[in-house]
């Protein structure tokens, strides 16, 4: 049933993205005026023609089309743009923090600088903060299809800047490519003072959401839908406060649950878990942040209560101070109230 006051309240209430690929946010028009100043031939005639092949069956046919489609990007100025037009979509939606990541590995193999993706990516994400009051993290995720060495050598590549990363992450083809398998890397970039995120249990089983809680020490998990398969995990997760960053339409998009009505959130929330929205990769799976809330709310019939819960878990589960997430998460209840 529409519901505009709900819908009211999503639009309204103050928000943080956690689960946000930057790389995922290349809206078709984009790619096209890209490819264009960068003489990058797509194989794609139109704008509708390139939403039309984004039909896909699992993880992997995405990640094929998504990596495909980073070839556009090559200079600062195409980092800064695909970053720019993302946080003024994200303010439209009352995002007030972004914990954004990139891959940078899908940049330096194919001879793009490291520091031309940071400096295009940050040079954003800092006028972001004076234009539009959006503060940011920024965190850099390992391709996990790739070996731990060649992570190691991002990490390497990285430490020269690394005053200017907050965190790292794990992402890419999850099945057959364990948490474990990137063990020493995770503990190298704690070693920096880095904060420790890890995709799991997306299509992995639950072990892999031990594993990253085990051995790679991650403070959240992104997704983490398969946990609820294990009762133990369930209750490892609610004690031990871990964040949840699951991104509803990705999920629908790659079949990871049949329609919206499978999501898991609201079990996650009756569990007590603490559970947050996110887009993931936007300009693929047909929405933003506000739309995943809708979404979830519409199909799950979320209470007022419940799409607050929400709200106030995306700032809780940031990287944020402890200061900071209290002052948002005031803010989100006064408008709720
Ligand atoms: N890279 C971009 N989006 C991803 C996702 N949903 N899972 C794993 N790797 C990704
Ligand atoms: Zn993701």
């Amino acid at each position: 049933m529409p519901n505009p006051a709900r819908d009211a309240l999503i639009a309204r209430l103050p928000k943080a993205e956690l689960h946000l690929h930057i790389e995922g946010s290349l809206e078709p028009e984009m790619l096209f005026a890209f490819a264009a100043r960068n003489r990058v031939v797509i194989p794609f005639a139109s704008a509708d023609a390139v939403r039309a092949a984004y039909d896909f069956s699992n993880l992997q046919d995405f990640l094929d089309i998504y990596y495909q489609g980073m070839a556009v990007l090559l200079t600062e100025q195409d980092f800064y743009d695909l970053t720019w037009a993302y946080l003024e979509r994200a303010a439209a939606d009352n995002v007030r923090h972004v914990e954004i990541f990139f891959d940078p590995q899908g940049h330096t193999d194919r001879g793009v600088a490291f520091g031309t993706v940071l400096n295009g990516i940050e040079r954003a994400l800092l006028d972001g903060e004076a234009q539009l009051r959006i503060s940011y993290r920024l965190i850099m995720c390992f391709l996990r299809h790739l070996s731990e060495e060649r992570a190691m050598a991002t990490l390497a590549e990285a430490t020269p800047y690394i005053g200017r990363i907050h965190g790292v992450g794990l992402d890419s083809s999850e099945i057959g490519h364990p948490p474990s398998k990137f063990a020493t890397v995770f503990a190298k970039a704690g070693e920096l003072g880095l904060h420790l995120t890890a995709h799991a249990g997306e299509e992995g089983p639950p072990e892999y959401v031990r594993e990253a809680l085990d051995l790679l020490r991650v403070e959240r998990i992104d997704h983490g839908n398969r946990a609820l398969e294990d009762p133990a995990l369930v209750t490892r997760l609610v004690d031990e406060e871990i964040t949840l960053t699951v991104c509803p339409l990705s999920n629908v998009r790659l079949c990871v649950i049949d329609d919206i009505a499978a999501s898991p959130v609201r079990m996650m929330l009756d569990l007590g878990i603490k559970v947050t929205i996110n887009a993931d990769d936007p300009a693929y799976f047909g929405g933003y942040v506000n739309d995943n809330f809708r979404a979830v709310a519409h199909a799950l019939g979320l209470s007022a209560a419940q799409i607050v819960a929400l709200a106030e878990n995306s700032f809780a589960g940031s990287f944020l101070s402890d200061a900071d997430k209290a002052q948002h998460i005031a803010a989100v209840r006064e408008a709720a109230a």
